[in-house]
């Protein structure tokens, strides 16, 4: 594909969508290179402006600021009259999973000052897709709309925050909707990380309207401040198109610090100024900065987790606290963006479903997939742990660090493959003799601050800490696996429309074919067929992507049938002769350059 088609074809995608050139060899990285592509893909989320793209609002530009003192004030009001009034955060995916993660603390800091907890939250799918990937229910708009309304019966005020990353998920668009058809009660706020002129434009199945016309719409309600869009850019991600990494943690430290203001003013009687909403983001800046300048150990983890996925083995995170909900979170994502199992990358946490309190209580009858607890690890995983499986211990010096030693002295009777991330203070240090059970240890000493309240901020730091580390090892894990090819996600899961579209730029990017070839042969990757029968292409594209929920290798199927110009079952040998995905790629796109050359 020539220059000139490639960059007008980047041009036609969202930033969250788009190829990040900084990543662009991450591919042919080894761990250490990844730690420093990664870092400089994450200090985007920071950056006042990126050199290519000067007009975009940035995290730190005046109006998102303004926009966040204005959800603020909203948060404010709906705590000031707590019995008639509710907060909702609602997302799919790792969007819906941070607004879980947020919600859980601010009750739980509501509560622990005696207040009424007035904040929910609402994932796509229900709670299981806090654990799981459960793409499909993001493209229902109506079933958005109607859980929303069922978690607001009754209640007279409603500050709606609707995560959407990459301002497309039909689920979101549908509550935004409904929202502003009820603007008496609701005051909507669009979360998102494209300008609005980017929000997707696809129609939405059985529906009237698509995710931009939502977008104009709150955008036109924003100038009576009955809607609020905060859109700041934040560059594209390091693995093209997963929000789960900048996204999610652009979420994070925009909610936390709108919630936190609001509740400051309420309680505390602050003033909110555009200052103090940047400050709150630039003590995220310096925990991104401290996190990184720990890269050797970073790289050692990803090294460590990367030769287990390359051995067939598994990485294991056992997290206390918010730190197993972080990751939980990242490791549920692993299976939709690098078609990975669910066995792959899996999270635990302490005291299980009891330490989540997520709304629909134990979910471990619904299978494996939903054993969470650190006591179901040991009695279902420990027996068959092989030294090649990973485990990486998650944990502070404000947990329970004699159960955290006594787990890891059980564990040491199997493996030594044991690393930990464990975060302490300045002056409350964790042990050496804790440190010492490990063979890794990313230690990050935080300064301590004996002011009130600061143990909130403190933990919502660690989590953020943890979770670029996590996305890090998970991410630079797969690469090594071979699951990436450039900073494409290659073989991802083809679950839903957003997915689907995906597919289909990933094949047009390296084919340089029409939108229509490809597509055309994605589905034939999907039904497996070589003949695709009227039934197929006249299904809609929820068909479809049930349908490659079941299937493997659907995208470097077609990627090779189209390059090879084959047949599927030839297509099939092809990847069959290679362990590694990205080397059957290779393969098959350096095979058509040598044959043109
Ligand atoms: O469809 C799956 C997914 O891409 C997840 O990876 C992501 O977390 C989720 O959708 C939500 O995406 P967004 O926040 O852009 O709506």
């Amino acid at each position: 594909m020539d220059h000139l088609k490639q960059s007008c074809y980047e041009l036609s995608l969202p930033v969250t969508e788009k190829c990040n050139p900084i990543s662009r060899d991450i591919d042919r990285a080894h761990s250490k290179q990844m730690v420093q592509i990664l870092k400089q893909c994450d200090a985007e989320i920071f950056e006042k402006k990126i050199n290519h793209d000067p007009f975009y609002q940035r995290l730190h530009s005046s109006p998102v600021i303004q926009t966040m003192v204005d959800v603020a004030k909203g948060v404010e009001m709906m705590l000031r009259d707590p019995e008639e009034s509710l907060i909702v955060l609602s997302g799919c995916g790792t969007s819906g999973r941070i607004a879980f993660l947020l919600v859980k603390s601010f009750n739980e800091m509501l509560n622990a000052q005696r207040q009424k907890q007035i904040c929910s939250y609402i994932i796509a799918g229900g709670d299981r897709a806090l654990l799981t990937s459960q793409e499909a229910p993001e493209d229902d708009p109506v079933l958005g709309a109607r859980m929303l309304d069922k978690v607001c019966a009754g209640k007279k005020y409603v500050l709606f925050i609707g995560i959407s990353c990459g301002m497309s998920a039909p689920f979101v668009a549908g509550q935004l909707d409904f929202c502003l058809n009820h603007l008496d009660v609701f005051t909507p706020v669009l979360l998102g990380f494209n300008p609005v002129h980017m929000a997707r434009s696809e129609l939405i199945q059985d529906c009237s309207f698509h995710f931009k016309d939502v977008a104009e719409r709150m955008t036109a309600e924003q100038r009576h401040k009955r809607a609020f869009v905060l859109n700041p850019v934040l560059g594209a991600e390091a693995i093209s198109g997963s929000s789960r990494m900048k996204g999610g943690s652009a979420t994070k430290i925009i909610l936390e610090t709108v919630l936190l203001a609001g509740y400051e003013a309420s309680f505390r009687d602050k003033i909110m100024t555009p200052e103090c909403m940047s400050a709150w983001i630039t003590a995220s800046e310096m925990v991104y900065e401290t996190t990184y300048s720990h890269s050797d150990e970073l790289a050692a983890l990803i090294q460590k987790a990367g030769e287990s996925l390359q051995m067939k083995a598994h990485v294991y995170y056992l997290g206390w606290q918010t730190l197993g909900i972080i990751g939980m979170t990242d490791a549920s994502e692993c299976i939709p963006t690098y078609g990975a199992d669910f066995g792959d990358i899996r999270g635990f946490i302490n005291n299980g479903f009891s330490e989540m309190k997520n709304k629909e209580g134990d979910l471990s009858s619904l299978g494996p997939e939903f054993i969470i607890g650190h006591k179901d690890f040991v009695d279902t995983i420990l027996p068959s742990l092989s030294q090649n499986d990973m485990i990486l211990f998650l944990f502070t010096v404000n947990d329970d660090l004699h159960e955290v030693t006594m787990l890891a002295n059980q564990l040491r009777q199997r493996t030594f493959n044991l690393h930990a991330i464990a975060h302490d203070l300045e002056k409350f240090t964790i042990p050496e003799r804790v440190c010492n059970m490990f063979e890794t240890v990313l230690n990050i000493t935080w300064p301590f601050s004996s002011e009130k309240d600061n143990s909130l901020v403190t933990r919502q730091h660690w989590e953020l800490s943890t979770k670029l580390c996590l996305n890090a090892i998970s991410t630079g894990a797969h690469v090594l696996k071979g699951k990436v090819y450039m900073n494409y996600m290659i073989d991802l899961r083809v679950t839903n429309s957003k997915l689907y579209r995906r597919a289909i730029n990933i094949l047009q990017r390296f084919t340089g074919c029409s939108k229509t070839e490809c597509e055309s042969a994605l589905l034939r990757a999907i039904y497996s067929t070589d003949d695709l029968a009227e039934d197929m292409t006249s299904a809609d594209v929820r068909k479809h992507t049930d349908v490659a929920n079941r299937r493997e290798r659907v995208v470097p199927t077609a990627l090779v049938m189209i390059q090879c110009s084959c047949i599927y079952a030839e297509a099939q040998r092809h990847l069959d002769c290679y362990s590694v995905i990205r080397d059957a790629v290779n393969a098959c796109l350096n095979s058509i350059k040598s044959t043109v050359d």
